[in-house]
């Protein structure tokens, strides 16, 4: 019997029917992270290449199986700096940076062994897969949804047996938000956070897939799209980094870089008006032997929202905000 076969009693959330999930035929995981687990132990990488710009959570998995991480440098765009000598047996994972970088992933695939290569979308969750060793994504960035990932890969890889039974209880923070302010349910979100990391493993939940399947994805692509037009119209002219925005890219964010070493101070006053940015990542710079740049780009940019929820005024009010 599953929860579907009972009749009457109470009722669930009420949510708009289920009209399909955006990538319905990728394996189902419970975060990006394990998804990458999942292909270490499969493939047991004798090495992995990992860029130094990235979070730590997607260091982990390759901790957890003690396959030695390589790292590489990034040059101004984002791509990859220079030649990687790739020795047979290992892999090398790029990510497709705030979704403006699909074509230097689909570079790589050409200039590198495509067997060996995974991409990492969580930051461009609309990115068509890259054909290569596996594709990640990890929808909670783009969407009010407790967990999950998904994992497009070329090895035959089944999905994991047991399921995430840790949905609901990541849900206050998703819920308190639709209630009122942010700022009640800060501790509920770092708390679901960090409720997965160090974990096997596991099948997507069923809320979440459930959550997934009615989503108006068309609605917010174009919305994404056009807020980081709009940033990007205003703001160009301030902006070290020239990332242009692809036909079809949806970004996570309108990275902006700044030459005058004043991001910190920035974010700060922002979050006093209460706008909230995130710091993609902190934990770069304290890494030994990271490259300036790469060690550079936590502190010297302001990650500026463009998500759905944003319409022009809100727009507006952050660009004078950051400019005061
Ligand atoms: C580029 C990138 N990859 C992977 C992850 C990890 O995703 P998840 O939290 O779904 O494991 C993150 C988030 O921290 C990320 O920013």
């Amino acid at each position: 019997m599953t929860s579907s076969d009972a009749i009457g009693g109470y009722f669930e959330l009420a949510l708009p029917p289920a009209s399909g999930e955006y990538h319905a035929h990728a394996l189902r995981l419970q975060s990006a992270r394990a998804a990458l687990l999942a292909l270490l132990q499969h493939g047991r990488p004798t090495a992995v290449w990992m860029p130094w710009y990235i979070c730590d959570s997607m260091l982990e998995p390759l901790l957890v199986c003690g396959i030695p991480v390589k790292h590489y440098a990034l040059d101004s765009r984002l791509g990859i700096a220079g030649d990687i000598p790739l020795a047979a047996g290992e892999w090398l994972l790029y990510v497709n940076y705030f979704g403006l970088c699909q074509q230097h992933a689909e570079q790589l695939a050409q200039r590198l062994p495509r067997d060996r290569l995974m991409i990492d979308h969580s930051q461009a969750f609309f990115a068509p897969a890259v054909d290569c060793l596996a594709n990640i994504y990890s929808p909670r960035k783009f969407f009010g949804v407790p967990d999950g990932g998904y994992l497009l890969t070329s090895l035959d890889m089944p999905a994991p047996a047991q399921q995430d039974t840790g949905s609901a209880a990541r849900c206050r923070h998703l819920l308190q938000r639709l209630d009122g302010p942010p700022e009640p349910g800060y501790a509920d979100y770092m708390a679901a956070e960090s409720s997965l990391s160090q974990q096997a493993p596991l099948r997507m939940s069923t809320l979440t897939q459930r959550l997934l399947g009615s989503i108006d994805y068309a609605g917010i692509q174009a919305q994404r799209r056009s807020n980081y037009a709009y940033l990007a119209q205003q703001l160009a002219p301030r902006n070290q980094f020239q990332l242009p925005l692809d036909a079809d890219a949806v970004p996570l964010c309108y990275p902006l870089l700044l030459a005058d070493g004043s991001a910190a101070q920035r974010r700060t006053a922002l979050a006093r008006q209460r706008i909230y940015l995130p710091a993609y990542w902190p934990e770069v710079a304290q890494r030994a032997g990271v490259p300036p740049f790469d060690a550079g780009l936590a502190a010297g940019c302001l990650f500026l929202p463009c998500d759905q929820r944003l319409q022009q005024p809100d727009l507006d009010r952050l660009i004078a905000a950051l400019l005061e």
